[in-house]
């Protein structure tokens, strides 16, 4: 992305405000108005009250200035309220936008970045672009306005002197020159930096288990501190180029000051010039050295904010692969058929995972899918929902193509349980009735009677209340299976997919597992990838998939009978 279209887009989020930014413009012309007031008083004070005695002028001069310093900061709060205020309002609205944006993108972007690296985007990103924004914006204006006051000032006393010190002047623009790409190099360093720690964070806290199992706790450790590092390096690095450039302009600035005050001192003895006029020709001019030194240092800001912008807007920009199309239709409740037709999918363009699946689900059946792992079951249950598109062929509902209906209709006619069962950290009750906002505390407590869970649910020390821990962490493995079952339950959807985990239940729990997957079954559609005996004997029709293709079908006793794939995995896995 060039500058010119970062810029036009940072316009079009600021347009908005743009009153707002106006008024804190004529407030900051104002502040800089009185800033010049100030210098130019100097002469007065010297000329007349000093020189001339002017005692009168003594009596009113000191009110005059109280005036100035009240109006002033009356005008200044107003400018940096309000310029505080839009810059915190755009990085408001750009973290939802950001957030906004990653719920419409597909599955397929969240394979691909990773967490930590989104998180920093929202976060640090975000605030990178705020400082920005309105405090470079502020400085930037404020500084502009002021220079340009004083540059009134100093041509008023003497144009000579101010042509002299005005060839100084652009030496502020050097660091800014040797600098400039530097900083938005550090700032997209800095970030990487950024998005690494929060992965490293975000990864080993939560399998916080699995590092003190392994022992990788020092590994752990020399991981982040690599990253703390470079990061440190990296912001060593900014500070630098930051703090070399202040002396440097200051002391090509000093150069220019010291000549100023050899030549105009000399004018002033020869008597061509008042000590009053040179004393404010100097610190109009002192002060307008002020904001050019402050420029090189605004300079850093503003780049980190660009590449900052950069990767926003470049996230913004990033299409979802799932998209609705415009004219999309209702899909109207599932009464007949679900149909794989000719299916291909692959997830990287190149081997395909699914290889032209041909299947037809009738209302009512329960479909069980069972196979060697990594022949494509799961991808097949996932095209359902449309987390991914096929690649070739289509998924049919009730003879409408998958990719013609609105989503929204499409996915709420189907309960999902997945391999991993996925529980936020809140209370029972919010992650039963998830997705299900508006039931009644009856249909909550029939869900989670229906998924055997009411019992242990009420011995837990809040019941429903209770908060369950980061991904459930509170609950044992069947029991996050049974709240996910009645989240299921709850849903009350025609369609199920059921992609049943393996993880090794006693039989106990099992039991209660089956049982609640019984009650989900019933009156519904059901595909099931399975791997419970109970399941696949129950199931009207068995299909067995292997390397992304559909090699056997039929029920449990004849696929017994045709001694293939099916018996192989049975014996091997459910015969014990
Ligand atoms: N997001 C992904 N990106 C790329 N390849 C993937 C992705 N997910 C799965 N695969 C690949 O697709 C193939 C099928 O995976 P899938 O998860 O559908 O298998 P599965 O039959 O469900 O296996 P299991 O019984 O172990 O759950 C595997 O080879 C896997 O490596
Ligand atoms: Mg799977």
């Amino acid at each position: 992305m060039t500058n010119r279209i970062i810029l036009a887009r940072l316009y079009q989020v600021l347009q908005p405000y743009r009153t707002k930014l106006l008024i804190a413009m004529v407030a900051m012309v104002i502040v800089a108005g009185f800033n010049a007031a100030q210098a130019y008083m100097i002469k007065p004070l010297l000329d007349e009250i000093f020189y001339n005695k002017d005692g009168r002028l003594l009596n009113i001069l000191p009110l005059i200035l109280l005036a100035v310093f009240f109006i002033k900061g009356i005008f200044y709060f107003l400018y940096s309220y309000l310029l505080e205020w839009v810059g915190q309002d755009v990085i408001k609205d750009m973290r939802n936008r950001l957030y906004g944006h990653f719920n419409y993108l597909s599955l397929d972007f969240f394979q691909k970045n990773s967490t930590g690296e989104l998180i920093s985007r929202v976060i640090s990103d975000v605030g990178l672009l705020q400082g920005s924004v309105s405090h470079a914006l502020i400085h930037l204006l404020r500084d502009f306005f002021t220079v340009i006051s004083l540059l009134g000032v100093i041509f008023y006393m003497d144009w000579r002197l101010a042509l002299m010190s005005l060839i100084f002047l652009p030496m502020a623009a050097v660091p800014i020159i040797f600098y400039g790409k530097k900083f938005r190099r550090i700032s997209t360093s800095y970030q990487q930096c950024m998005g690494e720690a929060t992965s490293i964070l975000q990864e080993t806290i939560q399998g916080a288990r699995i590092v003190k199992a392994f022992c990788m706790e020092k590994h752990e450790m020399k991981r982040f501190a690599a990253t703390m590092q470079k990061l440190f390096d990296t912001l060593m690095s900014e500070t630098f180029y930051r703090c070399l450039s202040h002396p440097m302009v200051e002391f090509l600035g000093g150069i220019g000051m010291a000549l100023i005050i050899w030549f105009g001192g000399v004018q002033v003895l020869k008597g061509d010039s008042t000590p009053g006029t040179f004393m404010s020709f100097l610190a109009a001019l002192i002060m307008l050295y002020e904001p050019v030194k402050g420029v090189s240092k605004i300079n850093s800001t503003i780049q980190s904010g660009m590449a900052s912008a950069t990767r926003i807007f470049n996230l913004l920009d990033i299409k979802t692969d799932i998209e609705e199309k415009q004219d999309a239709a209702v899909l109207p409740l599932f009464h007949n058929c679900i149909e794989f037709k000719d299916v291909i999918f692959s997830y990287n363009q190149e081997e395909p995972v699914l290889r032209g699946i041909n299947l037809k689900v009738r209302q009512g059946e329960v479909l069980a899918v069972v196979g060697p792992s990594g022949g494509g079951k799961t991808t097949l249950a996932n095209l359902l929902p449309r987390f991914h598109d096929v690649v070739g062929g289509a998924v049919l509902i009730d003879g409408h193509d998958i990719r013609d209906v609105t989503l929204n209709s499409l996915r709420s006619q189907m309960a999902l349980v997945t391999q991993q069962t996925i529980l936020f950290n809140d209370t029972v009750r919010n992650n039963i009735a998830y997705g299900s906002l508006d039931c009644s505390e009856e249909d909550i407590r029939r869900a989670a009677s229906a998924a055997f869970s009411i019992e242990f649910i009420e011995e837990l020390p809040d019941g429903f209340e209770t908060i369950i821990g980061e991904s459930g962490a509170r609950l044992s493995g069947g029991q996050r299976q049974r709240i996910s079952i009645a989240r299921a339950i709850l849903k009350d959807a025609p369609i199920l997919v059921l992609d049943e985990a393996t993880s090794a239940l006693d039989t106990e729990s099992e039991r209660k597992v089956q049982k609640a997957l019984e009650n989900l079954m019933k009156n519904r559609t059901t595909i099931v990838i399975a791997h419970r005996l109970s399941t696949i004997k129950n199931a009207d029709r068995i299909i067995v998939m292997q390397a992304g293709r559909l090699v056997e079908e039929g029920t449990h006793d004849r696929l017994l009978q045709e001694h293939g794939v099916y018996e192989g995995l049975y014996t091997m896995q459910y015969a014990k």
